[in-house]
């Protein structure tokens, strides 16, 4: 089952939509500046420490005060961990996937206040926020579908009779133990609720780290499974840092298991602790992109202005799955920029909150001032800049209703081939351009990149085979003007990496991922 389809029949109207993700801020906003615990065999737990959180849209805009997790924390939750397993792993699968599709109506029934406090931590528009927390009921629903539909993945084996003694064969898959799951900024709740809902459902139980620039989303998170009963110590949540809380998770001799999202460079590093110790651990890790879209002569243009601009700036790029290079072919490079600089101008950039505006703030201090010298180099470095470069916000001396947030205008750049900027993940509204010949160097330069995570494509229905059997990537979308590369669904689009950007080559809710969770135990009995 899924949500999506009745996303937009859900709200009633457009309009009932607004009126109550407004009644929802102004209640979320109302009760800012709250301390969030850590939450730990089904209790609250202060922290000796705690981080005051501002808003990326107005850094006097005060969050609150989130829990930072230390080593004492992180033997709290992964002991509590431990404790619940033999009696989750033994909790019928029933029961489990009933226990989790109440966590997923939970949050749907509370859509509008966890989207709203995203659009305060994150920065992120409102249709952002409600689509991802609509992507998050789909994950719980999803996942306990898939395992019941698949009888828990046991299969019974053809009796084997060798010497007169027929044995009786079967191969049930088996629960590791406590299954830690880290979380990026991007996605704080999708990508913190997905891997624990898989995890969950195939009786692991989990101890989930936020990232810290966002800890109030996976709280969120954490309230709707306490309040949907699961026992104590199944599900525990720990807000703090990568390098205290992170790394403390990761050297845990009680981690049997990791589902980690975010960069390639802490995913490589996580993957060789995880490969190293007593034994070597499982390691699920989807990690970065840097994402192309080939647009042939042949294209519809239109669709393909509308996909690029959608995918290279929702979100401000921010996404693994952000459209950041762009190949074109010559003879239509020009009035495909013509295009995209229409729809360019058209976006509102300002506070989200606000309905009229598509592109919020960037996450923070490091983001915005990354976006300044990321422009500084493609200057630097040869590169025409068609579209955008200036900061808005802080410092810039822009529009004074930006003046206290991270604000940058959306960027579009003509680079030269040689720029080191297109192997670098920017994950900032920064698209660039080149503008090719011929098809073969189109997609030879598509591939050029040691990620492999999403590329789009525009062109003739029969080009579009050559697309899909030569590009190097896990999620593939061809002439689609609702995102050149992102907008990736659970049940509809398996979302994965290939080369540096997945571990595994088996995709998020794809028919495979669930076993990722499981060990195979061939069980023979005479
Ligand atoms: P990040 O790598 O900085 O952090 C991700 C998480 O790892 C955070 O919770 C962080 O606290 C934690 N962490 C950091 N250092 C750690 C350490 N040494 N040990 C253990 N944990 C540690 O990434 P981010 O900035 O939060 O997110 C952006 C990145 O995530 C981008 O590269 C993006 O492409 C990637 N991403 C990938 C996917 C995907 O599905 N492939 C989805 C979303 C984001
Ligand atoms: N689901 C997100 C997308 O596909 C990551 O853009």
């Amino acid at each position: 089952m899924s949500f999506r389809l009745t996303y937009a029949t859900m709200h009633n109207s457009p309009e009932a939509m607004h009126e109550r993700f407004e009644a929802a801020l102004a209640r979320v906003e109302a009760a800012l500046g709250a301390r969030h615990p850590l939450f730990i065999a089904g209790a609250d737990r202060d922290a000796a420490q705690h981080a005051d959180r501002r808003s990326p849209i107005d850094t006097q805009l005060r969050l609150g005060e989130f829990a930072l997790a230390d080593d004492t924390d992180v033997d709290a939750a992964m002991a509590a961990a431990r404790d619940a397993f033999p009696a989750w792993r033994a909790t019928p699968v029933a029961e489990r996937a009933r226990l989790q599709r109440r966590v997923g109506d939970l949050l749907a029934e509370r859509v509008y206040d966890i989207a709203a406090a995203m659009v305060l931590e994150v920065g992120k528009n409102r249709m952002e926020a409600l689509g991802e927390t609509q992507e998050t009921v789909d994950f719980f629903h999803h996942y306990a579908d898939d395992f019941e539909r698949n009888a828990g993945y046991a299969h019974t084996l053809p009796d084997d009779p060798i010497e007169g003694y027929a044995s009786h064969n079967a191969s049930v898959m088996r629960p590791y133990g406590v299954w830690v799951v880290i979380a990026p900024f991007n996605f704080p709740l999708a990508l913190a609720g997905g891997p624990t809902a898989a995890a969950l459902v195939t009786g692991n139980t989990v101890v989930l780290k936020g990232a810290s620039d966002t800890p109030w989303a996976g709280r969120l998170l954490a309230d709707c499974i306490r309040d949907a009963g699961l026992p104590p110590g199944v599900f525990n949540y720990l807000s703090g840092s990568g390098r205290e809380a992170g790394e403390a998770l990761v050297r845990h001799p009680l981690t049997a298991g990791i589902t980690f999202t975010g960069s390639v460079a802490v995913g490589r590093h996580i993957m060789q602790q995880m490969a190293a110790g007593a034994w070597p651990r499982p390691c699920i890790a989807e990690m970065g992109g840097k994402n192309p879209c080939i647009v042939t002569e042949r294209a519809d243009l239109d669709r393909a202005a509308a996909g690029i601009v959608r995918s290279a700036y929702g979100m401000g790029g921010q996404k693994c799955s952000a459209l950041s290079r762009l190949y074109v072919h010559e003879r239509v490079a020009d009035a495909l920029l013509e295009r995209l600089r229409q729809q360019i101008a058209a976006i509102r950039v300002g506070d989200p909150r606000r309905r009229e505006h598509w592109l919020g703030p960037v996450i923070n201090a490091n983001a915005y001032a990354s976006y300044a010298r990321y422009a500084g180099e493609l200057r630097n470095g040869g590169a025409h800049l068609l579209c955008g470069g200036a900061q808005l916000g802080q410092g810039s001396g822009g529009p004074a209703a930006l003046a206290r947030g991270y604000y940058v205008e959306p960027l579009l750049a003509e680079a030269p081939l040689a720029h080191p900027l297109w192997q670098h993940e920017m994950f900032l509204p920064i698209l660039m351009l080149h503008r090719y010949r011929d098809r073969d160097e189109a997609m030879r330069l598509a591939n050029d990149t040691p990620m492999g995570l999403t590329a789009g494509f525009f062109g003739g229905a029969d080009e579009v085979a050559w697309f899909q059997d030569h590009i190097e990537a896990g999620v593939t979308y061809a002439n689609r003007p609702q995102g050149a590369t992102t907008g990736a669904w659970p049940g509809y689009q398996p979302f994965g990496g290939w080369k540096g950007s997945g571990s595994t080559g088996k995709a998020i809710a794809s028919f495979y991922y669930l076993a990722q969770y499981l060990r195979e135990q061939s069980r023979t009995v005479v």
